[in-house]
């Protein structure tokens, strides 16, 4: 019978779809669902790459035993802890107990942390090898992708590299899990919010893991969420290259709170004369409507950024200072940056804002706009000032560009 799970070879797929979870990791929504992705390396030796959310861990061991029957499993091969990921690994050792584990030093004192399970180990560093038969794989440090135990392994005989997290995208596998079977239009958009999210702040040990894979004959990206990625190989390093640069398009994103609509207003004279200026993109996010995972993939998609926000307590409004302090969780850096708020007896916005502005070392774009009450003649012209010179600043770079 020829297998469903079949990637290539030997190398199976045996991850789960989650289509209940609401938030991933608590926080981040999944519109589209998520998967958690496993890998099966059926040779003379058998390994599994990685397991599964342990909710799944039926599921999962169903699947395994489709490609394999009852033989046993030798090798467990550990790229990520993150429990998306071990959460089924305590439950595996006791399936199959004569497993050996494959990790790094760091590997196995977070499985002993969290799942007390000990036993024969194999431990590996930058550039070891292990043979399966056919397969022979070899293992790549990538620490802090986005944790300090992350590895990837890389399947030399087929070009399959087994990356974790990396090159991962939210939403779940719908029939097909290869890219070439399936429309994959909706995940480009949902790895650019998992990347911006979840691996966002760690942006060097992503260049330095792409170096580090950097010549690697790749047929095949098997990460831990989402397809996986044959014809779109260069396209999905792409992005992850990009992003962990902080490169970014020419457009800009409007953050903004308001409860009566009038700091709303100046944001939309700003994204008026934007566009006037020829500015396209334009994304404006009202952050008690927005959840902040998508405002900031938008910032990590965009080179301008424009936050305004009104006085609330003698304070910044609450929701703006929640997205102000998950920019500089990520270290975003090279954005251009222009800020506004409003007040009615005391202001204290756009004192916070000039805050946030010298901590991220953003470059500040116009003068700052700050209006008492509701707009007037002179906050429409300063608004549009400060408008004309993001868009004068973004269409400097255009012509560099050229
Ligand atoms: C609950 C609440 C608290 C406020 N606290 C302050 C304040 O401490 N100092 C101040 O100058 N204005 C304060 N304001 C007034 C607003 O900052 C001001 O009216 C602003 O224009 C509101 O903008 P909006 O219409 O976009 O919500 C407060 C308003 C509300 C509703
Ligand atoms: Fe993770
Ligand atoms: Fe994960």
């Amino acid at each position: 019978m020829e297998h469903k799970t079949r990637i290539k070879g030997n190398v199976h797929y045996v991850g789960v779809n989650d289509r209940t979870k609401h938030r991933f990791e608590s926080m981040w929504p999944l519109p589209y669902g998520v998967s958690y992705n496993s890998y099966l390396i059926d040779d003379e030796m058998v390994a599994l790459v990685d397991t599964v959310d342990i909710c799944y861990f039926e599921v999962y061991l169903r699947k395994i035993k489709q490609v394999i029957g009852e033989r046993p499993i030798n090798y467990l091969i550990i790229n990520h802890m993150e429990p998306d990921h071990s959460g089924s690994l305590r439950l595996i050792k006791q399936h199959y107990p004569d497993i050996v584990i494959v990790g790094n030093k760091q590997t196995f004192g977070m499985i002993e942390g969290f799942y007390g399970v000990t036993g024969e180990q194999y431990l590996v560093k930058d550039g070891d090898f292990l043979a399966l038969g056919h397969h022979k794989l070899r293992f790549y440090m990538t620490p802090m992708v986005h944790w300090p135990e992350t590895m990837m392994t890389f399947d030399e005989t087929d070009g399959v590299l087994f990356s974790g997290d990396g090159f991962g995208c939210f939403g779940t596998i719908d029939g097909g899990f290869l890219d070439t079977k399936m429309n994959v239009d909706k995940y480009w958009d949902e790895m650019v919010r998992y990347y911006s999210n979840i691996v966002g702040k760690y942006g060097s040990p992503v260049q330095k893991a792409l170096q580090k894979l950097g010549g690697l004959p790749i047929s095949a990206i098997c990460s831990t969420h989402g397809p996986v990625w044959t014809e779109n190989i260069a396209k999905v390093i792409g992005i992850y290259d990009r992003l962990s640069r902080y490169d970014a398009d020419e457009g800009v994103v409007i953050v903004y709170g308001s409860m009566y609509g009038n700091t709303e207003q100046m944001a939309e004279a700003i994204a008026e004369e934007l566009s006037a200026q020829g500015i396209k993109n334009i994304v404006m996010h009202n952050v008690t409507k927005s959840h902040p995972s998508y405002i900031i993939a938008d910032i990590f998609r965009y080179k301008g950024l424009i936050i305004g926000s009104p006085t609330y307590s003698n304070q910044i409004f609450p929701e703006v200072d929640a997205v102000l302090s998950k920019i500089l969780l990520r270290e975003v850096k090279g954005r251009y940056l222009g800020y506004f708020g409003s007040f009615a007896w005391a202001g204290a916005a756009v004192k916070r804002l000039a805050e946030f502005a010298e901590k991220s070392k953003f470059e500040l774009i116009g003068d700052p706009v700050e209006m008492k009450m509701a707009m007037k003649e002179l906050t429409y012209t300063q608004s549009e000032n400060l408008a004309r010179a993001m868009a004068d600043r973004l269409k400097k770079d255009r012509k560099n560009n050229e």
